[in-house]
């Protein structure tokens, strides 16, 4: 059976080392006896070095980088690369999440290029898509992905995840409704059904973020049938965590 996958993207917190010592050990603490979820930490870059020390003893618990550059090494003032993630013991990584494309204005172009270098360091993208308030959702999930897989092949796509995440949705409460939420997944399905043979397409896994809560992951995985979640806001509140955890449980 498919584990649910659950990424916990801290985005930039917590504010020590300490505390982010603290969350990861408890997550661990969780994939250990949730076996039906595997778990993947994204915490900021910088604390990555000390907790990837921490990964091992829990077999389906993982980390991955929030963001990576599109080159692997070079000139690129404060740039992480993929293959730096990968060295370091990350096996995922977050790439095209809105507030990236919202704040620091990455394109559909520039986040081709991060997923294309990350699967060439062997890492697994996340790619985050979802429509802005008011946007036709329709249009926003079919360009995201045609520009955002540009080049992605066949063989490649099987490595890659797709996050639906609303950017309404994002850090409001506001979460997605069951009907939309399926209504999303048919459409990324559909898209990926348009660049890649059906049986490929079928594989790629869905994930759902934006304000999940213990309230409402359940729902995503067992009524609206996603993949796992991609949870922002409630990763860092252990006690939360982990009932969204639990509550994915069959
Ligand atoms: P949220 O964030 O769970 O706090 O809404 C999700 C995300 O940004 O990935």
């Amino acid at each position: 059976m498919n584990k649910i996958l659950i990424i916990a993207n801290w985005k930039m917190n917590p504010q020590t080392l300490n505390e982010a010592k603290v969350i990861f050990e408890i997550a661990k603490k969780a994939a250990k006896e949730n076996q039906n979820a595997e778990i993947v930490i994204c915490p900021p870059f910088i604390f990555l070095a000390d907790l990837t020390k921490h990964l091992k003893g829990a077999s389906s618990f993982q980390l991955g980088g929030q963001n990576c550059s599109w080159e692997q090494q070079g000139a690129y003032t404060g740039e992480i690369s993929p293959l730096m993630l990968k060295t370091l013991g990350c096996s995922y990584v977050i790439i095209g999440h809105s507030e990236r494309r919202c704040f620091l204005n990455e394109t559909d172009e520039m986040i081709n290029k991060k997923i294309k270098a990350a699967l060439k360091a062997g890492l697994k993208p996340v790619l985050c898509v979802g429509e802005k308030e008011g946007e036709d959702v329709g249009l926003v999930i079919e360009r995201q992905l045609k520009e955002g897989l540009k080049e992605v092949d066949d063989v490649r796509v099987k490595n890659i995840i797709i996050a639906y995440e609303p950017v309404w949705a994002i850090g409001s409460g506001r979460a997605c409704s069951t009907d939309d939420a399926m209504k999303a997944v048919l459409l990324i399905k559909k898209n990926l059904t348009k660049l890649y043979a059906r049986n490929l397409a079928e594989k790629v896994k869905i994930l759902y973020g934006g304000s999940v809560s213990s309230k409402n992951a359940d729902v995503y995985i067992k009524k609206v049938g996603m993949d796992g979640l991609l949870v922002g806001g409630a990763s860092l509140n252990t006690s939360e965590f982990l009932r969204i955890i639990k509550s994915t449980g069959l």
